[in-house]
């Protein structure tokens, strides 16, 4: 029999045994690969000395293969509550020293006990995935595991903030934890996320790629849009969750954390007056626009590297989160198409699940024309962000830059799906479609009848740049609530997110909608 003494040492070297996970030969062969160990991530994101462990002893249950004689504290994953900026977060950070942080029943048993915490306690839930997926050997059990895992994404989704580092491999099933989540960070160079490796590839279709070709950062953040960031070490990876976190509220029947205003509220900004080009045609950049108009150095912008010709990102207005959509007229004129449609409607929603006003920079030319949009589902893809920006009760506050022409007009937040406070610049262009096309439409027979077609063209051009490339007719309509000076933007949009900070409206009870996936 034991002594008190005895056993509380032996607590002691049962820590000390769990806190090694793998070992140290296993530890440092993660150091050499440029990888934390779990642990030290958790170190890393968390507020010092808040993290409570739960589940430290927890060991699998399987024993063919060998794997009785194996039982290693902890079972390849580290979970727990902490604190991130003084706000409850929950975290699982697999360990890939112990089994290849490879999911076994009770590996993801400790995760679904943390996203249970969560739910009911209304918090976010950070995962740092870095696994070899599926624990091989107890088979079957590890994919009902997984479903387990899957089925909590879904139901937390629009509930709490989920969050996903991939700090290593995630591959086979294991991406659609992550991919359902709300936002996926990916680590240059050292994190892969694929359905299918590159050694089946080679077997199946006979391609030949790299894992860094077929799912490393840069892929998924600048060809799938898969992830959201691409960042370039871990430290760094882990700081941006915490910036993101400060922009979002902890479940959604919170409010997003409102920051005490250290710039100089309303400023005006003249330089913004000469921003848009006399000449319609010729580009700006949209980033521009947004860095002087919000809190200095509040923009964090989410998927920056896919589909650019739109730009999302979280901002502050005089300390109050708020999501940017903004066509980006420097990246294809800041057309809509498949992609940027997605990007859009994803980053709309996620805004609407947990209360975030949107303000959104208008400057589209319409939607992409041309056979492969068409045929890839532009209709499809497009219906998404308007049915995002429809169904959105948030705040939403627009500002016409430039060119609203189109379908595009009615989809960017317009007064007609619900936007709030419509802005427009003296510059703004309100159109079914721009002039060329209208009068090649319009007027084709008296072109062609003309003696000098040419001229004729470029006179009933004019004409109709004049009639409808103002704000004045959508004002005079109340489509647009008010025309202001571009150097007024961030004053006017302060007073209408403070003016709307109350604003309640709700969609007709359902199950839930049928956007158009
Ligand atoms: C059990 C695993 C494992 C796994 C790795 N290990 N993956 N153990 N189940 N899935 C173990 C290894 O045996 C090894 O143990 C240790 O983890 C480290 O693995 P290494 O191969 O030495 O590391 P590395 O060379 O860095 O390669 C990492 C890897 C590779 C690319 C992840 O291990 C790998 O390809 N693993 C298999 C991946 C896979 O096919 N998983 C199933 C995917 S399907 P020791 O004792 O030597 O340290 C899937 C379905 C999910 O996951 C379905 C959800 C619905």
């Amino acid at each position: 029999m034991k002594t008190t003494r005895e056993k509380i040492e032996e607590l002691a070297r049962l820590r000390a045994e769990a806190l090694l996970g793998g070992g140290t030969k296993r530890i440092e062969g993660q150091h050499k690969k440029g990888k934390l160990t779990a642990r030290e991530r958790l170190d890393l994101l968390l507020d010092p000395g808040t993290f409570q462990e739960l589940d430290m002893f927890a060991t699998h249950r399987a024993t063919d293969f060998g794997l009785a004689e194996q039982k290693i504290l902890g079972d390849g994953v580290v979970t727990g509550y902490g604190k991130i900026d003084g706000r409850l977060v929950y975290v699982f950070s697999q360990d890939f020293t112990v089994f290849g942080g490879s999911l076994s029943e009770a590996h993801a048993e400790k995760i679904c006990k943390v996203m249970d915490l969560a739910m009911k306690n209304g918090a976010p839930v950070i995962g740092l995935n870095d696994s070899g997926g599926a624990r091989i050997q107890e088979g079957v059990v590890s994919l009902g595991a997984y479903a387990d895992i899957f089925l909590r994404n879904t139901l937390a989704s629009g509930v709490i903030p989920q969050i996903s580092a991939i700090m290593g491999p995630c591959a086979g099933g294991a991406v659609y934890s992550p991919a359902i989540t709300d936002f996926i960070f990916m680590v240059e160079g050292t994190s892969h996320m694929f359905v299918t490796g590159p050694s089946v590839l080679k077997t199946v279709t006979h391609e030949e790629v790299s894992f860094e070709d077929l799912g490393g950062a840069t892929v998924h953040n600048s060809i799938s849009g898969v992830a959201h960031f691409a960042i370039p070490s871990e430290a760094e990876c882990l700081r941006a969750i915490r910036t993101l976190l400060g922009y979002i509220p902890s479940n959604n029947v919170d409010d997003p954390p409102l920051l005490e205003a250290e710039d100089e509220g309303a400023r005006a900004d003249e330089e913004l007056d000469a921003i848009i080009p006399d000449n319609p045609n010729r580009p700006y950049d949209i980033k521009d626009v947004i860095h002087r108009i919000v809190d200095r150095d509040s923009f964090f912008e989410v998927q920056a590297q896919w589909a650019r010709n739109i730009v999302v990102g979280f901002a502050r207005f005089a300390g109050r989160p708020v999501g940017i959509v903004a066509q980006q007229p420097a990246v294809l004129a800041g057309v809509l198409d498949i992609n940027s449609a997605d990007k859009g409607a994803r980053f709309v929603r996620f805004c609407d699940c947990f209360n975030i006003p949107i303000v959104t920079l208008e400057d589209v030319p319409g939607f992409l024309p041309g056979v492969s949009q068409e045929h890839g589902g532009i209709i499809r893809h497009g219906a998404k962000l308007l049915f995002a920006y429809c169904e959105a009760t948030v705040p939403k506050v627009t500002v016409i830059t430039r060119k609203a022409y189109g379908g595009a007009y009615d989809v960017m937040s317009s007064k007609h799906v619900r936007g709030d406070i419509n802005f427009a610049w003296p510059t703004a262009e309100i159109a079914v479609m721009g002039a060329e096309g209208a009068v090649n439409i319009l007027y084709k027979d008296e072109i062609d009848r003309a003696a000098d077609p040419e001229a004729k063209r470029q006179e009933l051009i004019a004409y109709y740049q004049d009639k409808f490339y103002n704000p004045y007719i959508a004002a005079g309509r109340g489509y647009v609530d008010e025309v202001i000076e571009p150097r007024h933007t961030r004053a006017k949009i302060i007073v209408a997110l403070e003016m709307l900070k109350n604003k309640r409206d709700t969609n007709p009870p359902k199950k839930h909608g049928n956007i158009p996936l």
